[in-house]
């Protein structure tokens, strides 16, 4: 089930959103966020909105979701992701990716703006490709990964009207 994030919701997310962060591999998040500041960053007011997938027992990721720019900017939407680390590769990424397709199409946006994918994310790409996204350009070497050093960001686009 996907849902709204509520405030009772968040230790859960906290603890993937610290993992994934501090695994310095997808996200350029200042390091050693406090839970109080990660809940700021990662809580849409509206128009945007955050919303978590619920398994049987507990949140198995959450995502977030707004326009891009404020403003004249304001038809293209953009997203962010995280799904627990032991809970991948079972359709989550995948389900709140075609949840957040639905509701930026519901909402009216023209396109929706991935603004920082990491080249080497090989899982994102792929899952934002198959949804039809595609690349627009590569900053390169602007995301320092932990493993692989600097890497390029992708901007990636899809067009919805
Ligand atoms: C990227 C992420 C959201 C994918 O979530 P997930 O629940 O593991 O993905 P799914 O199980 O729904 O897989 C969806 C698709 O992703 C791709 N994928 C997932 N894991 C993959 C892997 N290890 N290698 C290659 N492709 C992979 C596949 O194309 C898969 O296709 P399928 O639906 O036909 O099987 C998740 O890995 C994550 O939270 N990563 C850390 C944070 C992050 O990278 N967020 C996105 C930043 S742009």
């Amino acid at each position: 089930m996907i849902r709204a994030m509520t405030e009772a919701d968040w230790p859960q997310v906290w603890e993937f959103f610290d993992e994934i962060v501090r695994a310095g591999e997808t996200y350029a998040y200042p390091a050693d966020l406090t839970s109080e500041q990660a809940r700021a960053l990662w809580t849409m007011s509206p128009p945007g909105q955050t919303v978590v997938l619920e398994g049987a027992d507990r949140i198995l990721g959450s995502a977030t979701m707004g326009p891009n720019r404020p403003g004249r900017g304001s038809h293209v939407g953009t997203a962010s992701f995280m799904v627990s680390p032991d809970a991948r590769g079972r359709g989550v990424g995948r389900a709140l990716g075609e949840y957040v397709v639905q509701w930026h199409r519901d909402q009216g946006f023209r396109a929706i703006q991935f603004n920082a994918v990491v080249e080497t994310n090989t899982a994102a790409v792929r899952l934002w490709q198959a949804l039809g996204f595609e690349i627009v350009g590569t900053v390169p070497e602007a995301f320092d990964s932990r493993t692989h050093g600097p890497v390029g960001l992708h901007v990636m686009h899809l067009r919805l009207s």
